[in-house]
């Protein structure tokens, strides 16, 4: 059976079900499977007829062993968690007209239109279908720079299972975001505005990481996390890469590009695991914002955590991409000494820079860059003039790196990943378009439906937010599961 480890290499090894339920590994490290499965030549051909929910079969299968969940049950939580989706392929990939071999791979049909609605609906439901048979309740609590928390709380609302704590920082999403958190009506939805957050949602996550070192407080509200610390995440993400590849090649064994606008480096760190089990991607197109770690880290060796800027593809303002070491454990060959040492630098210097070799073992295949802003519009006003389909702005920040990197790109097919719809993005889009008379691709019937409803939640000021989750969490624990209601 597959066990999973913390990449920083404390604590014993666990199973599936536990790495799941636990999000962060006893040590603080991200768990990883021990092993990555292979994938051959000869099952890519065996898969490339599959419908995505055949081909997630497949490919969790060889994480998942039938004794934690049988055949059936995997094929039915996978059925479940697609079934709401707006398209039946789940995903679909348009061809861009105007450029050549560029394919947009839509990953937006999910009921809260971005990505994050592939990897949380098959986990949240996962976590449902663990806690029913084990008769449990879990505090989740996520951190959302504007997708990821209306995924998690969509998915969440109404089960018997789960309360969210979805933490976003105030100001800093747009009003068409939060209000997909904040307008659901159940009693176990909690959406946190926090505000004066300088460093926007890594503030965030640096209080989940201390509330989870809180052992007692942990113990007490059951808290776990489906951010993309959580393994099932990266797990679930792959699978769209093989979808992706499947869908475009002519022959399997062929080579593509991929194109990722990227943050926390979750979705790459899932893509760069598919192409170490085996999925033939020649190379992957890093797309940052002026948030350029990632860039700096696959250019020149330097993870370095700089000031926040505020760009219009505000969902991946992010500074510490902390998924990178995940991806890292896999290229300096699971040395989670390593990994430990280098965590520990960065946690106390801000910085590191990688010595030569070890860049050589994480950046082949890789290539990145910034994208400004005006670029980013630009993207989205020429894509639009030239095919008449409109871009969100973080599909737009993929597709103008891959217009920057070109000269560095075989020519093989490329598919760029398009990460949420435009109707959460107005503003940007009024800005790109230069009208405040949007086409109708730039609306979403679920953001006008929001806009009637009246919203609810919790602020705070980012000082006083770790007190605060541990009084209002401990209360609502004791009030909605010993019984205890609040006086
Ligand atoms: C729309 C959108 N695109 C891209 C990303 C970046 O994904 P990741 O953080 O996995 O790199 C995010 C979230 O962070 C997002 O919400």
């Amino acid at each position: 059976m597959l066990q999973f480890v913390s990449n920083k290499g404390g604590g014993d090894p666990v199973d599936f079900e536990t790495a799941i339920l636990d999000g962060f590994a006893s040590d603080g490290g991200l768990y990883v499977p021990e092993s990555l499965p292979e994938v051959s030549i000869d099952m890519l051909n065996q898969w490339k007829d599959l419908s995505y929910q055949g081909l997630a079969f497949e490919i969790l299968s060889l994480f998942i062993d039938s004794g934690t969940i049988s055949e059936l049950e995997l094929k039915e939580l996978l059925n479940k968690a697609y079934d709401s989706f707006e398209k039946d392929e789940v995903i679909p990939i348009y061809k861009l007209q105007s450029d050549n071999e560029t394919y947009i791979m839509e990953l937006f049909y999910g009921p809260t239109i971005s990505f994050k609605d592939i990897g949380l609906a098959f986990l949240v439901n996962l976590f449902d279908f663990f806690l029913k048979r084990k008769n449990q309740n879990l505090s989740i609590i996520v951190a959302t720079t504007g997708d990821t928390g209306p995924a998690t709380a969509s998915y969440i609302a109404g089960k018997s299972t789960l309360d969210a704590w979805v933490l976003y920082p105030k100001g800093l999403i747009t009003e068409e975001q939060e209000r997909q958190m904040t307008t659901l009506p159940h009693s176990n939805i909690n959406p946190v505005g926090v505000f004066n957050c300088p460093e926007g949602g890594d503030d965030l996550d640096a209080v989940i990481t201390k509330l989870y070192a809180n052992i007692p407080f942990k113990n007490k509200v059951r808290l776990s996390s489906v951010n993309s610390i959580n393994w099932g995440r990266i797990m679930m993400q792959t699978v769209h890469y093989f979808y992706g590849y499947l869908r475009l090649v002519d022959s399997v064994g062929e080579f593509i590009n991929v194109a990722v606008p990227s943050g926390g480096f979750g979705n790459l760190c899932a893509g760069g695991l598919a192409r170490k089990m085996g999925l033939p991607i020649k190379t992957f197109v890093i797309a940052n914002n002026k948030n350029a770690c990632l860039h700096r880290i696959f250019s020149n060796g330097l993870f370095s955590k700089e000031s926040i800027h505020e760009t219009v593809s505000s969902a991946i303002d992010i500074l510490t991409p902390f998924n990178f070491w995940r991806f890292l454990y896999f290229c300096v060959e699971k040395d989670a000494t390593k990994i430990k040492k280098w965590n520990d630098e960065f946690d106390k210097n801000g910085h590191i820079q990688f010595d030569k070799a070890t860049f050589k073992s994480y950046s082949k295949g890789f290539i990145s860059c910034s994208v400004s802003d005006a670029e980013t519009l630009s993207t989205i006003k020429n894509t639009f003039e030239k095919n008449q389909y409109l871009l969100d702005p973080h599909g737009a920040v993929a597709l103008s790196a891959v217009n920057k990197l070109k000269e560095r790109l075989d020519d093989l097919k490329l598919l760029c990943l398009t990460t949420a719809h435009p109707a959460k993005f107005p503003k940007t889009i009024e800005k790109a378009l230069s009208t405040n008379n949007l086409p109708e691709s730039a609306f979403h019937p679920s953001i006008e439906h929001a806009k009637k409803l009246c919203q609810k939640g919790y602020t705070v000021d980012c000082k006083h937010l770790e007190d605060a989750l541990i009084f209002t969490m401990e209360k609502y624990w004791e009030q909605t599961h010993n019984k205890n209601p609040i006086i």
